[in-house]
């Protein structure tokens, strides 16, 4: 069993309605037909041009958003089936990091309550308990206790992504999308955070979803491709197998872009 099974996941997103009144405009299908299975402790990079539906599939695999239709097992649990109860427990396990941690993040918030937060909603711990968990978590990143009572804009972009990381493992989760983590940094910063995310993964047996456009990037990190083109799943296979042997031409056209990042 993986870790995450996907079947035959659609989401389709109404263009609205006319302005000359004539009625809905269609859907954008920003996902069609997925079907992909995440096994436990792999990476699993995914990767396309932009608007091929990689975030969209993301936020799926989290159900931070409600598929058209199709189904998604997290341990061989129906994940849309999930009522709230069930699906809060759920999400202990499943976070997502963001290309820019605290775009939707209060800037008055200082780093300990940010990274503190999920620890707040999910666990209940003395102010003391909550402190060191922060503080093991900053050290988890490369980071150490003088940043708590410091506000994130302080931070430089790669030392933020440090603390998105943090925060996306103070519940201990099983599972991460990663959403572009890197796309904004500049590439050694960028070759940083990627090393980081792969300690992190031996450290804590983590199992990674990582969207990027980069393909440099997804080779020296994920045990596996999968390509998304215009909302569809076009190749998934070993990272050698793709990056050596693509069989679909727009994997080819991906592979022949410039490498960007220098890990
Ligand atoms: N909330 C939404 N409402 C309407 N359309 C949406 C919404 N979210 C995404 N889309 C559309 O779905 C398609 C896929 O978008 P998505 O953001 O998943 O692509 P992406 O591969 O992540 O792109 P990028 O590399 O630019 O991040 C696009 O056509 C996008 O415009
Ligand atoms: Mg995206």
């Amino acid at each position: 069993m993986a870790l995450l099974e996907i079947r035959s996941l659609n989401k389709f997103f109404p263009l609205g309605e006319s302005v000359f009144g004539g009625g809905a405009k269609g859907e954008v299908r920003a996902v069609e037909d997925v079907s992909l299975d995440i096994h436990a402790g792999e990476t699993l990079g995914l990767v396309g041009e932009s608007g091929s539906g990689k975030s969209t599939l993301g936020r799926l695999a989290l159900r931070l958003i409600e598929p058209t239709s199709g189904s998604i097992c997290f341990e061989g649990r129906d994940l849309l089936a999930a009522d709230r109860g069930q699906l809060r427990a759920l999400r202990r396990d499943m976070q997502i990091i963001f290309q820019d941690p605290f775009a939707s993040l209060d800037p008055r918030m200082r780093v300990e309550d940010v990274i503190a937060e999920p620890l707040v909603i999910h666990e209940k711990l003395s102010t003391a308990a909550r402190r060191l968990r922060v503080v093991e978590l900053l050290r988890a990143v490369g980071l150490d206790e003088s940043a708590l009572r410091r506000f994130p804009h302080e931070f430089s972009g790669g030392q933020r992504q440090r603390m998105g990381i943090a925060r996306a493992l103070a519940l201990r989760p099983k599972f991460i999308v990663a959403d572009e983590p890197v796309s904004a940094l500049d590439v050694s910063v960028g070759a940083q955070i990627v090393n980081l995310l792969a300690d992190l993964q031996r450290e804590f047996g983590l199992t990674y979803l990582f969207i990027s456009h980069s393909m440099p990037v997804v080779r020296y990190l994920a045990t596996r491709i999968a390509v998304m083109y215009r909302g569809r799943l076009v190749e998934v296979g070993e990272t050698a197998q793709i990056t050596e042997r693509p069989q679909h031409s727009y994997t080819r056209t991906l592979l022949q872009a410039v490498p960007e990042i220098g890990v």
